[in-house]
């Protein structure tokens, strides 16, 4: 009887969600955490359940031919990157596996054409967003002996950098991370740079005191323009000031620095208070030839270059012709609906999140765009008590769906089936609950879904975008 500590040699057959891989043995399917398709490795296992088994990765007996360096130091023990082994052509074979995968087991939708995943030109540096944290400081067992060597064996306890994977109390220090840009790497070794010169402390959320809690970085990357938001416990304005000079002196490239100030318990990095130290306070980013104002807090797809691909697939499959009338359900901050909006005749956002649509407005007024209407709620509710707005417009053409990772909710999904449009699109980030979700939309027989295109926004994690096309028969 296989128990938990036990080292087994198995072959990795494939991806299996969260990064892992899938093996098999004694009938059992094995999540094994570490390790690329293809290897065979000694595994420990780390669970018995009665259906499965998971395992750790320990040592590599036989590499896959898809194994390739990992670039990073810190490969392993940070949370940022779970595919950095895997041979990017292979990671965007098994982010399309786990559409068709899905489309096949949860929707019952086989035979879709499901198209190559749309790769990313940047494999490294893609992010314009990244969201550090200031911890306690915790070391990987080699970096205590390089690390005690330069601080003369004096430990610090201040580390800034990424929590590690499923560890919300302890930070990896990171000196490097290719998430971003080179310019990102600097801020983030000056900010620790001052903190530690300062002699500030963190902030602990398990005795609520202590000063620094985040540092979230954007880059507008088509603008060159870059926010530092340094998220703290306290408002203390000299500090402040003094990070402000230190830091611009340091990386000119910055474009402006708030801070955000939280006495929050929980770990976001959101401010309820922003106070603005040098430049705007926000920074703009261009997609698709329209330009977007971003502050500290908004919602803004994370891979520029990846979300324009995305929207143009969205924009080819919806083949707007210049005289539809189509619906951006959970429209976020507008940038669907105006990157469709010069291709139809109107478009109607709707969302949940006062900011959200107040953010699409203004996009919408600083594009000069008069074709959007961007109307606040919960899709449920619009979609079925709430409905005064339907008087105003059209019936839709086209409806476009973006949810969250959750999907739609039934009554929202049943809805759509009601209004009538020639073609939806359905865009997610989670392959299996848009399989869940087109399950419905298929179900009365007047839509079929005829193409999907995944696209690959997050390269060396498992993360996949996916862009179905549903059209109605006849
Ligand atoms: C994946 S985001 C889409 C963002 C947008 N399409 C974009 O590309 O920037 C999902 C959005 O759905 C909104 N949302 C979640 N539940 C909702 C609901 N029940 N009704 C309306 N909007 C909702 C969220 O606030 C979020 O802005």
């Amino acid at each position: 009887m296989i128990k938990r500590g036990d080292e087994v040699t198995l072959r990795l057959e494939g991806a299996a969600v969260e990064g892992k891989c899938i093996a098999r043995m004694d009938g059992l399917v094995v999540f094994v955490r570490g390790g690329v398709p293809g290897d065979t490795a000694r595994v420990c296992i780390t669970k018995v359940k009665k259906q499965f088994l998971e395992a750790d990765f320990r040592t590599l007996e036989q590499p896959s031919p898809d194994r390739v360096q990992a670039r990073c130091r810190y490969f392993g023990v940070c949370g940022g990157c779970t595919w950095q082994e895997l041979h990017y052509d292979a990671q965007l074979q098994s982010k399309r596996r786990s559409v068709v995968d899905a489309l096949e087991r949860i929707g019952g939708l086989v035979g879709v054409e499901v198209l190559p995943a749309a790769a990313a030109a940047d494999i490294y540096w893609y992010r314009n967003k990244m969201e550090f944290s200031f911890g306690e400081r915790w070391l990987t067992v080699e970096e205590m002996a390089r690390v005690a060597d330069e601080l003369n064996g004096e430990q610090s306890r201040l580390a800034l950098g990424l929590h590690l994977p499923g560890r919300f109390d302890k930070v990896l220090d990171v000196e490097e991370c290719w998430l971003q840009s080179e310019a990102s790497v600097r801020i983030v070794n000056a900010t620790r740079r001052f903190a530690l010169a300062a002699g500030l402390n963190v902030h602990s959320t398990r005795t609520h005191e202590g000063y620094l809690r985040n540092l979230v970085i954007r880059e507008g990357r088509r603008t060159g323009e870059r926010m530092v938001n340094l998220v703290t416990f306290d408002d203390r304005p000299d500090v402040m000031a003094a990070y402000t000079e230190t830091l611009l002196a340091e990386v000119p490239e910055v474009s402006t620095v708030v801070n955000n100030i939280t006495e929050r318990k929980s770990q976001v990095a959101l401010g309820d208070v922003e106070k603005v130290y040098h430049g705007p306070g926000s920074i703009t980013e261009k997609i698709g030839g329209r330009t977007y104002r971003i502050s500290a807090n908004s919602f803004f797809q994370t891979n520029t270059a990846q979300a324009e691909r995305l929207y143009d697939v969205a924009a080819e499959m919806a083949a707007l012709t210049g005289s539809e009338t189509v619906y951006d359900l959970y429209s976020g901050t507008g940038t669907i609906a105006l990157h469709l909006a010069g291709l139809a005749r109107e478009v109607i956002g709707i969302e949940t999140v006062p900011q959200a649509i107040e953010d699409a407005k203004s996009n919408a007024a600083f594009n000069s765009v008069p074709n959007c209407t961007f109307l606040l709620g919960d899709l449920k509710e619009r979609l079925t008590r709430d409905t005064a707005w339907t008087a105003h417009h059209s019936a839709p053409d086209v409806v476009v769906i973006d949810p969250p990772r959750s999907g739609m909710h039934e009554a929202v999904a049943r809805q759509v089936l009601h209004m009538g449009a020639r073609r939806i699109v359905y865009v997610s980030c989670n392959p299996a609950t848009q399989a869940r979700d087109l399950k419905i939309l298929v179900s009365t027989g007047r839509y079929r879904v005829n193409r999907a295109q995944p696209v690959d926004m997050f390269p060396h994690t498992s993360h996949v975008e996916n862009v179905a096309l549903l059209e109605a028969a006849g």
